[in-house]
């Protein structure tokens, strides 16, 4: 009993045991290379960072599309929480609502991208923006991100639903504490983190991150800066990622909304 193996050749069953010898070396190998292969895919992945603050409404649609192509696009996405405020100040730009005329269109705006991402985004009012304490929220984002980084995707998701969807205060300690707790952070480690809120070493780090965008030219939220080929490529706002996929030598496709976490 024989049967052919690519064309003429004629095999006898007496064969099988040495031909799997055969196959189970070809096996070890193969999973050799794809282990290779991924890790110089993970070597080759392009680091995308994104600055943002969760005051800014278009900061929270750039995070979720870039949350969501994270898993398609071969990216190291790098979420780096700033202090809008810093930029504002630094570069002498304005927030964009505090002209009468860009927040009635930004209502409409945030209505049409809401839909058409699947991201409950609304513009809260100007007073809930322009509140001072409101930087508390990035400063216990930047504790999160030096302490347990884990947590600030959630976190960070949670306060925009927050300020951006439910109009809710995210400057109190009682409403960063119940932030964090909706976002999954043990209520043990939520002390601790909010009396980070304090500290230098997160004021700094903050102050630092916003310098590092500053000095990728960044003049407003989101920024996301795109490291292609050694080069960083920073690129203001929500609106460009068919650019951005077309830099990464990736493909956009659309807003992904079956992935949306609402
Ligand atoms: C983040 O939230 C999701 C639910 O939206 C949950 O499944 C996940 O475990 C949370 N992650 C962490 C690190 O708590």
């Amino acid at each position: 009993m024989g049967f052919t193996l690519w064309g003429p050749t004629t095999i006898s069953m007496g064969f099988i045991p040495v031909f799997m010898m055969y196959a189970a070396g070809w096996r070890r190998s193969i999973l050799k290379f794809s282990r290779s292969s991924k890790m110089a895919a993970l070597r080759s992945r392009k680091v995308v960072e994104l600055f943002y603050d969760v005051i800014s409404p278009y900061s929270w649609v750039a995070f979720e599309v870039l949350c969501r192509y994270r898993s398609r696009w071969n990216i190291d996405l790098q979420l780096r929480p700033f202090f809008i405020g810093g930029v504002f100040k630094e570069t002498g730009n304005k927030p964009p609502g505090l002209l009468a005329a860009k927040y009635d269109y930004a209502q409409h705006d945030l209505r049409r991208l809401a839909d058409f991402y699947k991201i409950p985004v609304k513009m809260p009012p100007m007073e809930r923006l322009m509140r001072r304490e409101n930087v508390n929220s990035n400063r216990l984002l930047t504790a999160v991100n030096l302490d347990c980084p884990e947590h600030l995707e959630n976190l960070s998701r949670e306060l925009w639903m927050r300020v951006m969807s439910r109009d809710q205060d995210i400057s109190d300690p009682a409403s960063l504490e119940t932030a964090a707790a909706a976002a999954g952070i043990p209520s043990g480690t939520t002390p601790q983190l909010l009396r980070r809120i304090h500290d230098d070493d997160v004021k700094a780090a903050l102050k630092d991150t916003t310098n590092q965008a500053l000095a990728y030219g960044a003049f407003g939220a989101p920024t996301i800066v795109a490291h292609v080929e050694g080069t960083p490529v920073m690129i203001w706002g929500s609106d460009r990622f068919p650019l951005l996929a077309h830099m990464l030598g990736e493909r956009w496709e659309g807003p992904l909304r079956e992935m949306a976490k609402y």
